[in-house]
């Protein structure tokens, strides 16, 4: 690290324009004293849509809890987009992320990335993690809702034998489904870890209408903590059928009861913003940027200044991270989550759940 001082108190005389910051990138691509980074080590496969990145992460990182995610930038066209990723590795060991290609930045990660490749990031975040204290463990999960939950079984079960953990995990044929060797192996060699594979294209969708599948692929699920991960109407359903249950027997939920509450702990990938559709949306200002757009009431304010070329702050893209808090400089928006208008002067706005309601200006 002296070393590094030095270096770059010699680059600061010897370049310019260039920071030496600049300069210093140029022979350690995950040194930036103003934007963490992280150099991708590994790519593997997962799937035809998904592969896992592995990489080594610059200075300001802090090592990952099992089930945390974290911002990641990616430049495409030379505009830096930034997603969120779950960390699929486990903790105490280097981060890796496991994507499935679904758009723009998804599809760039998972088809491009190679060794070598420098990743922006921001410090791991979250708080869908394992239990403070031993509990047997439910864990449903459709799709990528796996990695979050991947990242648990990789921490706990290897080093905790006698941790009783149950995995239910539906993808739609035995192709798709991500870490299914692994997890089999994992099966195989911890007897009280036991994974179901249920492929939809075969058997149709998981139901949690009612207990009944649940009660038949694991009898003990109310007595189990509960964390779930996959598409939206997946977690709806799960959310619905846990609540019926707690509506059914309030006892478990009880203060004074000694049985531990059924709980249900929830990761969303993406969340609904239907809320402007049918509504105006009005004229955006960008004031720093010097940009006017006119956008429409169904799309959000995140969307509309990306697309315009605007450095817009952003993270979960979903309302949960508040990386994306803009001042209101005039103007009022709708969140697109409720339906609800609001704004006043300086009022920080949450970029990516907001639409124009009328004409909007932004200090950004
Ligand atoms: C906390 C958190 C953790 C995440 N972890 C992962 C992860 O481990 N692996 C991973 O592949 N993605 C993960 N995501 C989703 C990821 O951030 C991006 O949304 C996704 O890669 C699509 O981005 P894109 O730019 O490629 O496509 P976009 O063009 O931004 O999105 C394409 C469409 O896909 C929708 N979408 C995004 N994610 C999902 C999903 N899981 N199921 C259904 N629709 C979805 C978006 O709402 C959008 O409508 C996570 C998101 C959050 C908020
Ligand atoms: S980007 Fe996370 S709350 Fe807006």
């Amino acid at each position: 690290m002296i070393r590094l001082r030095k270096l770059a108190r010699a680059a600061s005389l010897l370049t310019t324009p260039l920071a030496p910051e600049d300069i210093l990138s140029l022979f350690n691509p995950v040194f930036s004293a103003r934007q963490l980074r992280g150099v991708v080590t590994r790519v593997v496969p997962e799937t035809a849509d998904s592969a896992t990145i592995f990489f080594r992460p610059g200075r300001g990182w802090q090592a990952h809890r099992a089930g945390q995610w974290a911002r990641i930038g990616v430049e495409l066209n030379g505009v830096r987009h930034w997603r969120s990723y779950s960390l699929s590795a486990p903790a105490g060991e280097d981060p890796a992320i496991t994507v499935t290609d679904m758009g723009a930045v998804s599809a760039t990660l998972v088809r491009t990335t190679k060794p070598g490749d420098v990743l922006f990031l921001a410090p791991p975040q979250g708080d869908f993690v394992l239990p403070e204290h031993p509990r047997p463990l439910l864990m449903l999960t459709a799709g990528s809702g796996i990695t979050p939950v991947m990242s648990m079984i990789r921490t706990l079960v290897p080093r905790r034998p006698d941790a009783d953990v149950v995995l239910i995990h539906t993808a739609r044929t035995p192709a798709d489904a991500i870490f299914r060797e692994e997890l089999a192996e994992l099966a195989d060699q911890f007897p009280n870890f036991k994974v179901t594979h249920w492929f939809s294209g075969e058997r149709g969708r998981l139901d949690f209408g009612s207990a009944a599948e649940l009660d038949l692929l694991c009898p003990d699920w109310r007595d189990r903590a509960a964390y779930a991960c996959g598409p939206a109407g997946f977690l709806d359903d799960a959310e619905a059928l846990w609540e019926s249950e707690a509506a059914a027997d309030p006892s478990r939920t009880a203060l004074e009861s000694t049985v531990p509450a059924a709980t249900l702990t929830i990761e969303r990938f993406s969340t609904s913003l239907a809320g402007g559709e049918g509504h105006d949306g009005g004229l955006v200002t960008f004031e720093a940027s010097d940009r006017e757009v006119e956008a429409d009431g169904a799309t959000t304010l995140l969307d509309v200044g990306e697309d315009a070329g605007v450095l817009m702050p952003s993270g979960c893209r979903m309302g949960i991270c508040h990386s994306c808090l803009t001042p209101l400089r005039a103007g009022q928006v709708r969140d697109l989550r409720t339906g609800e208008v609001h704004g006043e002067p300086g009022q920080l706005i949450q970029t990516c759940v907001s639409a124009a309601a009328g004409p909007v200006n932004l200090d950004l």
